[in-house]
């Protein structure tokens, strides 16, 4: 057993159909892949067709299951609703849905335009209560159950200057994520959250690790088990919250960064610098 490998039985999704947002890429991407291979049927939405178009024939190629892609801007609930009318043309009824679809770079905050803090809060937050909210209106006029799991970030709720769009917009998302875990239940429909740490993609890196930086700023170098993550361990994750094996969990978001955010949150974390031989002074003058 190892954290690379697939952890869910053969066949656990075998009759479900998944929504991935912003699944033609990273780390919609894998969790799909994975969701395939598990016999699920997947819809993938962003916005650029031709990405998810390639994404799909490159998935249905590689594991043989079924995909559907439909471009979709989620700031506009027309298109939202045009996705989950097309995925139940499709196959029928959606079981569960991948709020993961976000926007982000760095930036001093007193350098953003309102227009840059608009684009960042509206994907991430207005995208994701939009998508919800169609989606959830459509379980539950019809009813049937369902489950949502939001990829959030551990900023949600330390906050984090440089990427303070994102922050407020995951924040909202954890918001929402617990709100409707409560109010929701009555109808069957689970809420969960997945936070992060770092784990390569090309869309995260390239806009929050830009140039020199991602040298400068090792991301591995700040996590307590020395290393970033791996995509099927989150894939993993998602896999077993969207699932029935996760029946008893619901509002609760799941850390998944290898101790990053404890670490810089503890007060005496700093001591990691110190070596063997000051503590072994240290104890000396120990009364
Ligand atoms: C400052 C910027 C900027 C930057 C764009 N803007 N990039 N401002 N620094 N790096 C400003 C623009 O000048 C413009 O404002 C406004 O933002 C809109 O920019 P557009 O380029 O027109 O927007 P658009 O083409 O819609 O692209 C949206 C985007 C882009 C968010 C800017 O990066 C994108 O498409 N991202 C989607 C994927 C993504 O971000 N993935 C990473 C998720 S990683 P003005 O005033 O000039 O009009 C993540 C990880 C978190 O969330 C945790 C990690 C540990
Ligand atoms: P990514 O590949 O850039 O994924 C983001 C996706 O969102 C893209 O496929 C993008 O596709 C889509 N998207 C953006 N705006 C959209 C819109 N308006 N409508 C529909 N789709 C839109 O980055 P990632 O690293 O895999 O991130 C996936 C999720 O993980 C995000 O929620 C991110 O915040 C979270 N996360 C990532 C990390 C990390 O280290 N990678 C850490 C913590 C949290 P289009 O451009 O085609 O629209």
């Amino acid at each position: 057993m190892n954290h690379t490998e697939g952890m869910l039985k053969p066949g656990s999704y075998s009759g479900k159909t998944i929504l991935i947002t912003g699944g033609g890429t990273g780390l919609g991407r894998s969790v799909g892949k994975y969701l395939l291979e598990l016999g699920a049927n997947l819809v993938i939405s962003s916005r650029k067709k031709d990405v998810i178009d390639r994404t799909a024939a490159e998935l249905m190629q590689e594991t043989g299951g079924k995909v559907l892609a439909v471009a979709c801007d989620i700031r506009k609930y027309d298109e939202v609703e045009k996705v989950i009318k097309a995925a139940e043309e499709k196959f029928g009824k959606i079981d569960a849905v991948l709020n993961n679809a976000a926007g982000n770079f760095i930036s001093p905050t007193e350098r953003l335009s309102h227009r840059a803090f608009d684009i960042v809060v509206d994907i991430v937050l207005r995208g994701t209560y939009y998508v919800t909210l169609a989606a959830g209106k459509n379980w539950i006029a019809k009813k049937q159950s369902g489950s949502f799991l939001n990829i959030v970030t551990t900023y949600a709720w330390t906050g984090s200057g440089y990427v303070v769009p994102s922050a407020c917009g995951k924040a909202g998302v954890l918001a929402l994520t617990r709100s409707l875990a409560v109010e929701w239940a009555k109808y069957k429909i689970r809420s969960n959250a997945i936070a992060p740490g770092p784990f390569p993609t090309e869309g995260a890196w390239s806009r929050l690790m830009p140039g020199e930086l991602v040298k400068k700023f090792d991301p591995a170098a700040r996590i307590p088990v020395g290393r970033v993550g791996e995509h099927q361990e989150l894939a993993n994750l998602a896999a077993y919250l969207m699932s029935d094996y996760s029946a008893y969990i619901n509002g609760e978001v799941v850390t998944i960064d290898g101790g990053e955010w404890l670490r810089h949150g503890g007060e005496f974390s700093y001591l990691e610098e110190l070596k063997p031989e000051m503590w072994d002074a240290l104890e000396k003058t120990r009364k």
